[in-house]
């Protein structure tokens, strides 16, 4: 357990409700969920399963026809056929990263992965006793790994590799050569590339390109937390090559038995056109939430040299104002009413000169953080 850090977000959120608690006003910008309610239809249909009885466990790799709906999705959204026997419903993304590292990982096994990141990706590693290896990544590449990267990292007991893209906490994508290399650099060395996916649909602008599209060999993880904005059921999916089907199946039978049976049958009216209009609706208005505050942060001082083309986030350097994120968060939260999270949940690389910025609020409550953070930092 001592390889294993808690996350310091928790501790702002908590702090954040003691405060309100008191009768203090807080604009929470350290949160990582979309704050959209689960869209109607995908309520209806899991207020239906629950009225039909649809509360016994479902095979392991999930129901078939959302497997099979899930696979369609690729074919509509990125124009790549994946078979269904591929694609494994999960507990949500978490659940698909456990397998994917699960059925790779050989005690002593490292995964190269990007510092800043998600940070649950080494401490899963940790868990199976493997080794993440942290690459320091920043603006040049965009806060992405690249092939030179991860060729240079590369090493003789590295099993793989682990993207995310748009990543949290940076919103930063990996463009298709760039991703096309990626897999050659991993494939090249008979080593499994990890793609998290998690955050597309999610993008303002040109989509992103899954790993899928350059790769068959890739595990491709993705949820429908963020995008379906379904956080709370837990639900996501892995797709698997070919070969491994079975080993994730033996997994998912002793870890989890199958993904939650109401949440699955509710997330077969996810791909729904009256869903998808919703779903695109909430999108562009997180692209505009973004264009208020990156150009706002920007104005206040804070540095964001790559611009974040999708998830909900913005990594911003504080370095102007302070070299001590985590202490500049207890500030920011107590003396301003702005809560953020610090760049030491992402990992080490340069981490007390970031905080993430979450525009998981309505634009109103943008506008009023932005309005304390200059009222503070005038000061
Ligand atoms: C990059 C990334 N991957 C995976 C997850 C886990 O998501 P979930 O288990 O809710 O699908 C998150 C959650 O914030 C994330 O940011």
């Amino acid at each position: 357990m001592a390889g294993i850090d808690a996350f310091q977000v928790m501790d702002i959120l908590a702090r954040a409700r003691e405060l309100e608690a008191q009768g203090r006003s807080v604009v929470h910008m350290e949160i990582g969920e979309p704050d959209f309610p689960t869209p109607e239809p995908i309520i209806t249909a899991g207020r239906r399963a629950l009225a039909e009885g649809r509360t016994h466990y479902t095979p392991a790799l999930g129901l078939p026809a959302l497997r099979e709906a899930i696979a369609a999705f690729y074919g509509e959204r990125y124009g790549i056929a994946v078979a269904p026997e591929r694609v494994v419903v999960t507990p949500g993304a978490s659940g698909a990263l456990l397998l994917a590292l699960g059925v790779l990982l050989n005690p002593g096994e490292q995964v190269l992965l990007a510092d800043p990141g998600y940070p649950c990706n080494r401490h899963f590693t940790r868990f199976l006793e493997g080794e993440a290896v942290a690459v320091p990544v920043d603006e040049t590449t965009g806060y992405q790994l690249t092939a030179e990267l991860v060729a240079r990292h590369w090493g003789e007991r590295t099993a793989a590799a682990l993207i995310a893209s748009p990543s949290n906490p940076t919103g930063t994508v990996i463009r298709r050569d760039e991703l096309g290399a990626i897999a050659a650099a991993v494939a090249g060395r008979a080593g499994c590339l990890i793609s998290d996916e998690i955050y597309h649909g999610l993008v303002y602008g040109e989509r992103a390109i899954s790993a899928l599209e350059v790769s068959d060999d890739a595990f491709v993880i993705n949820s429908f937390s963020k995008y379906f904005q379904m956080t709370g059921w837990r639900l996501g999916w892995l797709v698997v090559p070919d070969g491994y089907r079975r080993a994730v199946e033996k997994l998912v039978q002793n870890l989890f038995i199958a993904a939650s049976t109401p949440a699955q049958y509710a997330a077969l009216a996810a791909f729904e056109p009256a869903t998808i209009a919703i779903l695109e609706a909430r999108r562009a208005e997180m692209e505009r939430r973004r264009d208020f505050l990156l150009p706002a942060l920007r104005e206040l001082g804070f540095g964001v040299p790559v611009t974040p083309q999708g998830a909900f986030y913005i990594y911003a350097d504080c370095s102007r104002f302070s070299d001590d994120s985590q202490a500049f968060c207890r500030e920011l939260l107590e003396q301003a009413g702005v809560a953020v999270t610090p760049g030491a949940d992402f990992g080490g690389y340069h981490s007390g000169r970031y905080l993430r910025f979450a525009y998981t609020t309505r634009m109103a409550q943008l506008e009023e953080g932005v309005d304390r953070l200059r009222r503070f930092l005038s000061r």
